[in-house]
């Protein structure tokens, strides 16, 4: 696949100038770019930008802090960065500079980031509003408390500073939940590369193959697109399905297990989210089939919700409903639907919800209520359909046969102007369709 050229300079901008006329002009905006963080002595995490601030700049450097003054006549988009250096660049690979950001990211000017300190004060001083994230990095939060103490020391001398502090997310989640057309492109690749990283690792499965076997070859395919996974790959051969988010990956996978594959990949920085769920032998057992067309079931009741005007929480209760009744059939619970659905009883075998809003973020920002309701789907909104069955090994009063059994489905899906575009269609999903696609392996 070639690479995608990514999210435009122009796009960027465009969210910046929204999210100012949301703020107004009397607010000023910070946000800090990620902080790198140790691993171990002088070895840091591989870098991820904050969503947020890749969201409002594409800029994929630490060290720096994007300042949104609305109305500023000398300018309103301003970046503190890095500055050029010859030495450390040699080592760690070129930086933009302040003199590079202005023209590379759009911005009207760009200070070192060591005259923050200096110049940030100044940028306060006047405005009624600060938008920020309190309590995501406290050493900048601690920062800012400095910098608006030095405004409130000038107040003798005539300082306004600002006396409304407002959480960030407010305005910028909402802007997040709703994907333009670019975003899209680069979502429907995220999937594409994830597809094929689970198709991969079906086909590579072997029994008596380890875990990190398959994780191997589901990460390798994402790297060879130019992606990397978006969270922990989840590979669980049987009981270990049961263990929602199992990341160890180290069991060795026995002939007659199910293995679960929860990954999906990340794409210029937008996330994928997939979970397939097939038998290492290529053929479902009985039980396991029953219990996996059951969970297909469910997806594609859910599916049917995925539509624009509908309540967000029909997709959840449509898909437990449909587990429930299966799992009354199945002698797996007992009583009736109406008890079942009303105590709950369901959430032994389904303990998840089953989807969530998908983005930069696998579990992207965005409200799933307003006012005490759960919120109406509408066009734009991406999320996961993800039902999922669970029969831990040592589940008491249920047949043995159930034992040890976990299932999830899951899918990522765009709501359109009028239904839905399944951004994972494609990939082998019910039982048929898994065991002709591991039948047809080389
Ligand atoms: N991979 C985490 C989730 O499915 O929500
Ligand atoms: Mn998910
Ligand atoms: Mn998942």
């Amino acid at each position: 696949m070639r690479p995608l050229a990514g999210i435009p300079q122009a796009s960027h901008a465009r969210r910046r100038r929204q999210l100012m006329r949301m703020a107004g002009e009397d607010a000023i905006l910070v946000l800090p770019a990620a902080p790198e963080r140790v691993r171990s002595r002088d070895t840091h995490y591989p870098y991820r930008q904050d969503s947020d601030f890749l969201y409002l700049t594409g800029f994929t450097e630490p060290g720096a802090v994007l300042v949104l003054v609305p109305g500023r006549s000398h300018g309103e988009n301003l970046l503190f960065c890095r500055e050029r250096d010859p030495v450390r660049e040699a080592w760690d690979g070129p930086r933009v500079g302040p003199e590079g950001a202005v023209d590379a990211l759009g911005m009207d000017d760009a200070y070192p980031i060591d005259d923050l300190d200096e110049i940030l004060p100044g940028l306060l001083e006047g405005r009624t509003r600060v938008y920020y994230h309190f309590g995501r990095d406290t050493d900048f939060d601690l920062k800012l408390i400095g910098w608006l103490n030095r405004v409130r020391e000038q107040m003798r001398m005539g300082a306004q500073p600002p006396h409304e502090f407002l959480e960030l997310g407010h305005l910028l989640d909402e802007m997040r939940l709703f994907k333009a057309r670019e975003e899209l492109v680069v979502m429907r690749r995220a999937a594409a590369i994830s597809m094929r990283a689970h198709a991969a690792a079906m086909r590579a499965v072997q029994p008596e193959m380890y875990e990190f076997e398959l994780q191997a070859a589901l990460e390798y395919t994402f790297r060879r697109h130019g992606a990397e996974p978006a969270y922990e790959s989840i590979v669980g051969a049987g009981a270990n399905a049961c263990v929602l988010h199992y990341r160890d990956n180290r069991a060795r996978i026995d002939a007659g297990d199910l293995v679960l594959i929860d990954a999906g990949a990340e794409y210029l920085g937008y996330a994928a989210d997939i979970t397939r769920t097939f038998p290492a032998s290529g053929r479902f057992s009985r039980e396991q089939r029953a219990l996996h067309d059951l969970v297909c079931m469910a997806q594609r009741a859910a599916l049917e919700q995925a539509r624009p005007g509908l309540p967000f929480e029909n997709i959840h209760e449509a898909s437990v409903r449909t587990l429930a009744e299966g799992l009354l059939r199945l002698g797996l619970l007992k009583g009736s639907l109406r008890k079942v659905l009303a105590e709950e009883s369901y959430r032994r075998f389904c303990p998840h919800k089953t989807g969530h809003w998908l983005g930069l973020d696998v579990h992207d920002v965005g409200e799933y209520r307003v006012d005490g309701q759960s919120r109406l789907i509408e066009p734009g909104m991406v999320m996961t359909i993800e039902p999922g069955l669970y029969v831990p090994p040592d589940a008491p009063g249920v047949d043995a046969k159930w034992r040890g059994i976990g299932i999830r489905i899951e899918d990522d899906v765009a709501i359109t102007r009028d239904g839905h575009e399944v951004l994972t269609e494609g990939l082998p999903r019910s039982a048929d369709e898994v065991e002709e696609f591991m039948a047809a392996r080389p």
